[in-house]
Parts: structure tokens; sequence; C-alpha cells
């Protein structure tokens, strides 16, 4: 009866577009560019890309497989797949959505006030003085409950005519915005020096297993793993999608996108000297150091200003749906809301949980350490076990419209060995991470 008459997907692009808009997001613009500056510029790349492939898209098909397999939510899927002891797992990816949401809200509401400053009042020439007064505080509150209001208000919309439809406009638009920036970018003098960065490598950054584990975690959070996203998404599918065609299109499109964001934000910051700036701030990096660049280029400044901040949004704003329909799906399937009470349920418990973010960073990057970076990990550790050893079956949902066989072998191979070893060095590493962060909170300034 349930399964009956659960929401689809209206078009396969739509489901594409829907997981696309779900990978693409801060993780792309915000994160990785950060990430590439600490540690080490291109030789962190590289490791990105093979961390993206070996890790990031074996478990997206497994997300794919299990979810389209049970057409439910994340604690009702894996309980199918697993038995009962697996909901547990999925109580995670519940928790883990609500903290996750909790905070990239607040850092969205940052990107909607500069978006509104662009448009208005031009940028702030201190920039550095504007995000400090700005990203907490009153206004900061404000804004992160307007932008849960607007990614509650599409949820409740239902996945076809709420999320589908709002990511077959936005993609596109965030897709061209991206380009236009990148090409704009290019023709600044000094943007050489930005490239040189972001595509020599530095070799000696390869091999150490922080940098792997930093890599790994990038991949996750940036193509939306560890937590249900994808598996929630895929459960909304029509029976015949090919599933490693879909992961591979999807994962493509998300290092696609940071990637041409890196050609944006490297060249920008180094063309107006700016690059001893992004190591000062990892949280503000981005909000202070490129608005100042902005600042200096005038009027254009302004216009490309409002494109990059308005793209930041975008993507900020697709990816926070899809981390709602998670906790929403799970009201909806396993307690028995209807759409409309689970959405706005959740979206406010989020709200208020998030509050303490918008007025305390330390709040926020502790938030970031738990479930951004520990709690994915974790998640995705268990997911591969659980389908590479508790329920090899799950490959037949795979054989469904994708018949080379040598490659799902490989996969389940991959997912059963290689997967866990490297996620065991990321827990291990992130676990380490969060530690560190609690105690220095504990210490103070
Ligand atoms: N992938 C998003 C980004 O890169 O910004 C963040 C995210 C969305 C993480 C959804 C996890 C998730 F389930």
């Amino acid at each position: 009866m349930e399964a009956q008459s659960r929401e689809a997907w209206g078009t396969k692009l739509g489901f594409i577009l829907a997981a696309v808009g779900s990978a693409v997001g801060l993780g792309n613009m915000w994160r990785f560019p950060y990430a590439v500056s600490d540690k080490g510029g291109a030789a962190f790349v590289i490791l990105y890309i093979v961390m993206v492939i070996v890790v990031g898209v074996p478990i997206m098909l497994s997300e794919f497989a299990v979810g389209r397999r049970a057409r439910l939510s994340p604690i009702g899927a894996l309980r199918e797949t697993g038995g009962p002891r697996w909901m547990t797992l999925g109580y995670l990816y519940v928790l883990t959505g609500v903290v996750i949401l909790a905070y990239y809200s607040v850092i969205a509401g940052w990107a909607m006030r500069y978006t509104l400053e662009a448009l208005l009042s031009g940028f702030s020439t201190e920039p550095g003085q504007y995000f400090e007064r700005s990203s907490t505080g009153v206004g900061a509150a404000l804004y992160h409950i307007v932008f849960m209001g607007i990614t509650i208000s599409i949820v409740v919309g239902g996945v076809k005519a709420g999320i589908e439809r709002v990511s077959l406009v936005l993609m596109p638009v965030l897709f061209l915005l991206v380009v236009g920036l990148a090409i704009y970018a290019a023709t600044l003098g000094g943007a050489g020096a930005g490239y040189s960065f972001y595509l020599r490598p530095r070799l000696g950054h390869f091999f150490s297993a922080s940098t792997l584990a930093a890599a790994a975690s990038q991949a996750f959070f940036s193509l939306s793993l560890g937590m249900g996203a994808m598996l929630t998404y895929a459960s909304y599918l029509k029976r015949d999608e090919n599933l490693p065609g879909s992961a591979a299109a999807i994962s493509f499109s998300d290092f696609g996108v940071a990637f041409v964001g890196g050609l944006v934000v490297f060249p920008v910051i180094f063309a107006f000297g700016l690059q001893g700036e992004i190591g000062a701030s990892p949280l503000g990096a981005l909000f202070i150091s490129v608005p100042r660049a902005f600042v200096e280029m005038g009027a254009a400044g302004r216009v490309v200003g409002l494109m990059f901040f308005t793209a930041l949004l975008v993507g900020a704003l697709t990816s926070a749906i899809s981390l709602l329909e998670v906790v929403t799906s799970s009201l909806i399937d396993h307690w028995k809301l209807d759409r409309t009470r689970a959405a706005l349920g959740a979206g406010l418990v989020i709200l208020f949980v998030g509050l303490p973010c918008a007025y305390d960073l330390n709040v926020l990057g502790l938030f970031d350490a738990v479930a951004g970076e520990f709690f994915l990990g974790v998640g995705a550790f268990f997911l591969a076990l659980l389908v590479g050893w508790r329920a090899p079956e799950v490959a037949d949902e795979v054989r469904r419209g994708f018949s080379r066989e040598a490659l799902i072998r490989g996969w389940l191979w991959v997912v059963r060995v290689v997967v866990p070893i490297i996620l065991a060095v990321v827990i291990y590493d992130r676990g380490k991470n969060v530690l560190q962060t609690i105690q220095s909170l504990i210490a103070g300034p």
C-alpha cells in the first residue's frame, strides 16, 4: 500500500538534476577551494579525483541500489536490507541531516545576505570587519530563518512539484553562472599565478594519511554521501534506470562544478594578491577575500559578485532541500506524518538547532567537524559493510538496467575491501579532529 502511493520523479533528467543539485553546493565553492589551499594545491586536487572514483562513486551506487530496492527512506530501507539492527544507522543518517542542515543554513544565510548586498548597495570596502559583524548575531539568525523558510516551502511541495521542478530550473542557471564567472576570471591580469597554484602539483603533500582523509571526507560531503540523501532520492526512482551510469554522471558533474569553481576563486584571489588571507580564516575565506577582490574590481565587481553569490546561494538551496528531504521522508515513512507536517516539523527543529551556529562560529565549526566530516565517514563505512558483506544481493538491483557483470563484481569488491580500509583511516583521522575541536573549545581562545 505504502509502496504504491510513494511519490516518484517525473523524468530521468529531473532525478539527475535533483541529485546534482544535492551534490553541488557550499561544498564545491566554499569547502573545496579552502581544502585545496590548505592541503597543498594541485596535489590535493589529484588525490581528490582519486577519492571520488575509488570511494565516492562506489558508495553513491550503493546508496542508489539500497534506496531503489527498498523504495523507502533510510530507516526503513536499512531495516529491509540488513534487518532491524541496521535501523540504528538510519537514525544516525537522520541525525546527521539535522545537524548538517542546521549550520549549512546559517552559511547559506550569509550567501543570501551578500547576494542582496551586491544587488542593493555594493560590497563593503572593509570585508573583514563586515564579515565579523554580519556572520553572527541577530542578522545572521534572521537570514538563517528566511533560508530555512524557503527550503521548507519547496520540500512541502513534494518530490515532483517541489524538488524536481526547482532543480530543473535552478541547476542550468547555476552551470551558466559558474562557467561565465570562470571565463571572466581568465581575463584578469595576474590570473596565471592562481592557475599555477591550483593546477601545478607540488609533491610531498601526497602521501600523508591526513591529506588522504581530508580528500575522502571532502568527497563524501561534496557528493552528499554517508547520510542517505542519495539513498532517499533513489527511493523515488522507477525501476529500470541505469544506476552506475547515473552515479558516474552525477559525480562527474559535481567534480566539474568544484573544479570550475576553483578556476573562479583562485584567479580572482591571486589577481588581487589576496592569497595570504585564505588560510587566516577558513570559515570566512570565501566571504572575506573574494568580496575584497570584487571591491577592487570596481563597477564590474558588483555584477561579478552578484553572479558569484547567486551561484553559491542556488547551490546551497538545492543541497539544503535534499538534507531536509532525508529527515522529512523519514518522518513520512517511519512516523506516518503527512508531507506538510513532516517538512514543517523537521524544518522548525533544524531551525532551532541552527540558532547557536548563528551566534557562535565555534559551534558552527564543531557541527561541521562532527556531522559534516565524522558522521558522514561513519555512515558510509557501515553502508559499505552492509552492502559488501551482509547483503551483497543488493547487487541484483544494480543489474536492473545495467549488464556489465565484470564492472558490478569490481564494484562489490571495492565496496567490500577498499572502501572500508580507506574509511577506517577517515574515521580515525576525523574522529581525532573532533576531539581536538572540542578540546580547543573547552580551553577557550
Ligand atoms: N553536497 C553538499 C555540498 O557540497 O554543499 C552538502 C551536502 C548535501 C552534504 C546533502 C550531505 C548531504 F546529504
